[in-house]
């Protein structure tokens, strides 16, 4: 059997990457691990238009991270949207910079860089008219519409920090982060479309909103026309406010590390937490992955079926993919839409040449058998990525086989809300794969195994994964709460980063993520902790405690497993087990659901009170046998009722 796959020869001709042969992946490697600010500040005045450009690297380090957070090229100044748009009018202004497929197969629409910079500058004169500023906070709760990216880089444009929140979320979560970062605006649309369906997102910020005091408009994209309740003192159409407004607009300047925008994302304990990404790290470090890893040349078509909603909308539909002068698509529906054919189908359509997506999507699309894939012409396709989970070796094969033809590199590309862009990677087509290893780290990253006591572990090894010296696009805090931000990366293993996940190096130094080993889900590549789902189930009246877990799940790489203690007098029903799932989708949203409930007579505790979740993570995912060490608890004939009930 293959254990590498060799590089495809067709692919590395041409190449103009950083590293388009092992021996200079090794020397930018090394070059970058022994003096970071030379080669961060290279990168950055190569690839990103600056009004001052920054003569500083790094200041501050993970050491010093409790006083103040470390910064990037301090003393440069730029708005991203220039690198973004305004420096592509003179090279290609008639480029196509968003290619949009709507959820209908062959509803699209281009914008242009021309186009784009137009709307953008339009909509930003519009968000300054409805009284925004440079600080302000604007909510973004939109679907996957070119108008989503306008309003992100419109928010740049004026210097607000924007906060885009996924549209399937709900009130309750809308509501949140709304609160938590006091939100002056919101921008939303009458309803989103996706795989024939309606999302009411428009209603759903209305019911938001009750509860907040900080919004002052709510700016709604007409996508549908559906009727809506409208507060004249308070909702304004983007049509009339947009679409009148002035079509140019100079952009504010800002300092490197002033915010860009906050995305919320959930973590081991408590509410999702305010990740802060800044302006001139972020926007260097999405230029430098998205052209490095993907191999980027200047007539690609490039595909990110993600959502902006999520960190790779982010950094690799939005920013990324526009600072280098690319062609983005944006996709509004879902794989399976109207079949399994529907991504190729797009493929052949626009010729695409980059793809990137999901292990669970290659899972599903893969379970639907090989025809919906070959009826489709895909010799575009040079490079295919996956984000977002561990890709198990036969869905990597069958991508690698069945979609590329045994032509495409795959990069199989690990990142986190919190690293900004990708950090372990392989770089196409330079680094010879292996089926389910994330393969090499990323000049600037420096990965180190520690045990659990925080040892580093050196050679082959097993562990968690930590990262050892800051890069320009890591998140520099949580909103309004630095020392949360702190306590979750910096406190666990001294004086490292902490990433939350599990790691296996190999003899050739290949890094192996095996997934989070906190208590953070990863359920179809949506993060989702469980002490989310936790605090939905007990506010249960019937609901007396419960503790939730992950399970492995073919398709979904994680399923979610829900022991329940219910209180006197409650017995376990049909009905009950719909009301938790109206629960957690009412706190969460429709992206949560339960795979499984389990009605236990107690949960697992310590003596002093503590559950030990290692019994109920072994019991849901079908190993009873291996619980280890359960002399410390306080009830051990709980445990057997657990076990004895385990759905499976
Ligand atoms: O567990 C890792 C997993 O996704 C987590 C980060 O989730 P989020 O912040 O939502 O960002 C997802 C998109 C970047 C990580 O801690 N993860 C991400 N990519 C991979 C992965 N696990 C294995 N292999 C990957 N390629």
């Amino acid at each position: 059997m293959q254990t590498t796959y060799p590089v495809p020869a067709r692919v590395s001709e041409g190449s103009r990457n950083i590293a388009n042969n092992m021996a200079a992946y090794r020397e930018v490697y090394s070059l970058a691990q022994s003096d970071p600010d030379r080669f961060w500040l290279a990168q950055t005045r190569e690839r990103i238009a600056w009004r001052t450009k920054p003569t500083v690297g790094l200041e501050g380090g993970y050491a010093t991270v409790a006083e103040q957070p470390f910064r990037w090229f301090s003393d440069g100044v730029l708005n991203v949207t220039e690198s973004c748009l305004d420096r592509h009018l003179e090279s290609h202004p008639d480029k196509t910079a968003i290619l949009w497929e709507g959820d209908e197969p062959g509803d699209t629409r281009t914008l242009s860089y021309h186009e784009l910079h137009e709307q953008v500058c339009r909509a930003a004169n519009a968000l300054r008219a409805l009284g925004a500023q440079k600080g302000d906070r604007i909510i973004i709760y939109m679907g996957m519409v070119p108008e989503a990216a306008v309003a992100m880089l419109a928010c740049a444009r004026i210097g607000a920090i924007h906060s885009v929140v996924f549209g399937g979320f709900s009130a309750d979560s809308l509501r949140d982060r709304i609160n938590d970062c006091q939100s002056k605006i919101i921008i939303t649309q009458d309803e989103g479309m996706r795989g024939g369906k309606t999302i009411a997102l428009k209603s759903v910020t209305d019911d938001a909103l009750e509860g907040t005091r900080s919004i002052e408009k709510v700016l709604v994209y007409r996508r549908t026309g559906c009727d809506l309740a409208w507060d004249e003192s308070r909702d304004v159409w983007w049509h009339d406010a947009v679409d009148s407004a002035d079509p140019a607009h100079e952009a504010e300047p800002m300092a490197a590390e002033d915010p860009l925008f906050i995305l919320y994302t959930s973590g081991s304990t408590g509410t999702p937490k305010g990740v802060v990404h800044t302006c001139g790290g972020y926007i260097t470090y999405t230029a430098f992955t998205h052209a490095t890893v993907f191999d980027l040349r200047p007539d690609d078509v490039y595909a990110c079926v993600a959502d902006v909603g999520w960190i790779t909308g982010h950094s690799y539909i939005v920013y990324g993919p526009l600072a280098n002068g690319a062609t983005s698509l944006m996709f509004e529906s879902v794989p399976t839409y109207p079949d399994a054919g529907r991504y190729w189908d797009m493929i052949e359509r626009h010729q695409v040449t980059i793809f990137y997506t999901a292990p669970t999507a290659i899972r599903a699309l893969a379970a639907r058998g090989d025809d919906f894939v070959s009826r489709y012409d895909r010799s575009s396709l040079r490079v295919l990525g996956t984000v977002g989970e561990p890709i198990n070796p036969d869905a990597w094969r069958w991508y690698y086989d069945v979609v590329g033809e045994g032509r495409c590199t795959i990069v199989d590309t690990w990142w986190q809300t919190e690293t900004g862009g990708i950090c372990i990677t392989p770089i196409a087509p330079t680094t010879e794969t292996k089926p389910g290893s994330a393969t090499l780290p990323l000049p600037g990253i420096v990965p180190i195994i520690v045990n659990e006591e925080g040892q580093p572990l050196f050679g082959p090894a097993q562990g968690r994964l930590c990262l050892a010296h800051p890069w320009p696009g890591q998140a520099r805090t949580v909103w309004g709460d630095h020392p949360r931000y702190v306590s979750t990366y910096f406190e666990t293993y001294k004086p490292f980063y902490f990433t939350g996940d599990g790691c296996r190096r190999d003899r050739d130094g290949y890094y192996w993520i095996t997934g989070r080993v906190d208590d953070v889900l990863n359920v179809a590549g949506h993060r989702m902790g469980t002490a989310e789902f936790e605090a939905a189930l007990v506010s249960i009246d019937a609901v007396a405690e419960a503790g939730v877990v992950g399970f492995p799940h073919a398709i979904k790489g994680q399923g979610v497993y829900a022991y329940v203690v219910m209180q006197a007098g409650h017995e376990p029903s049909e009905a009950m087990e719909q009301q938790l799932q109206d629960a957690v989708r009412k706190a969460i949203g429709a992206h949560a659901k339960i795979d499984r409930v389990q009605v236990v007579p107690g949960l697992p505790k310590t003596r002093s009170g503590k559950v030990m979740r290692r019994i109920l993570r072994k019991v849901a995912e079908g190993q009873p046998e291996a619980l280890g060490d359960i002399s410390t608890l306080a009830d051990p004939s709980v445990v057997e009722a657990i076990i004895a009930g385990a759905k499976t």
